[in-house]
């Protein structure tokens, strides 16, 4: 399976009911409110954060590489009365109809780029669409191997038809060289006597600070801030979350 399509079928149905924190509106506001818009949500799945931005007044589109992910943000939208703009895409091969200011990945999405390769397609694809002026905002970090006391611990959901969905790690494999960690995830879902089991991996891809400069260079786009959690720059070693800023060349 194409890491593209990991949030497909039955994974993009447990999403939802299994998200324990949605994302945090407040820093991607803050950041197109600062830069203004219009701005493009890379990865925004089923509306974490857009649909908050959007009520909020912000002129924000979406791409999702899932129709089952976008199909459910379309749902929330319209049960919110909220009007959006998404497309069906892939960020490592971005065709949009229009510019924008400001394009943003909420949370680390950007680690699901399987590769450099894909990776720096992507950011070709954001350096393209950036209007004159334009930043881009990037989040990264280095996920940490799952602990061996999380691998088979199942975490469960109700669907809203009662079916009871679950979700667990089944084994992780993890290669510094290529920077990869690849966890093979099962989901169920059982209602009666009907049950679907699936296995997937779910692939992450990482980089250091120096290694994602330098396919950001490649690009065209230079690295003009990194910063953490409470927007203070970042130390080069740092492996938590960190927000990286690009613009034009
Ligand atoms: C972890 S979800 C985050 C969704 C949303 N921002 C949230 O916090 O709820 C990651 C999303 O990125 C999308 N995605 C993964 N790879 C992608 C790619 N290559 N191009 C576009 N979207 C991708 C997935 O389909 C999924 O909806």
């Amino acid at each position: 399976m194409d890491p593209a399509d990991f949030y497909t079928g039955i994974v993009a149905e447990i999403y939802g009911p299994l998200k324990s924190v949605s994302q945090d509106p407040e820093p991607y506001a803050a950041f197109i409110q600062q830069i203004g818009g219009p701005a493009l949500e890379l990865g925004c799945g089923d509306g974490d954060p857009l649909l908050e931005l959007r009520r909020r007044g912000l002129e924000v589109d979406g791409v999702d590489s899932s129709s089952d992910m976008l199909e459910r943000l379309r749902r929330r939208a319209d049960e919110q009365g909220i009007r959006v703009t998404v497309f069906h895409q892939r960020m490592e091969a971005l065709n949009l109809p229009r510019r924008y200011r400001t394009v943003f990945l909420a949370g680390p999405t950007f680690t699901l780029l399987p590769d450099d390769t894909t990776a720096l397609a992507a950011l070709r694809g954001i350096r393209a669409h950036l209007a004159e002026g334009g930043t881009a905002l990037v989040p990264l970090f280095t996920p940490a191997p799952t602990s061996a006391d999380q691998i088979g611990r199942v975490r469960t959901a109700a669907a809203p038809d009662g079916a009871e969905l679950r979700v667990s790690a089944v084994a992780e494999q993890r290669d510094e060289t290529t920077r990869t960690q690849t966890t093979l995830l099962r989901y169920e879902r059982h209602h009666g006597s009907d049950s679907t089991v699936v296995e997937r991996p779910w692939l992450m891809h990482w980089y250091s600070q120096d290694q994602f400069e330098k396919l950001a260079a490649t690009a065209g786009l230079a690295v003009t801030a990194v910063t953490d959690q409470d927007g203070e720059p970042a130390p080069a070693n740092d492996t938590d979350l960190l927000h990286f800023r690009l613009q034009a060349m």
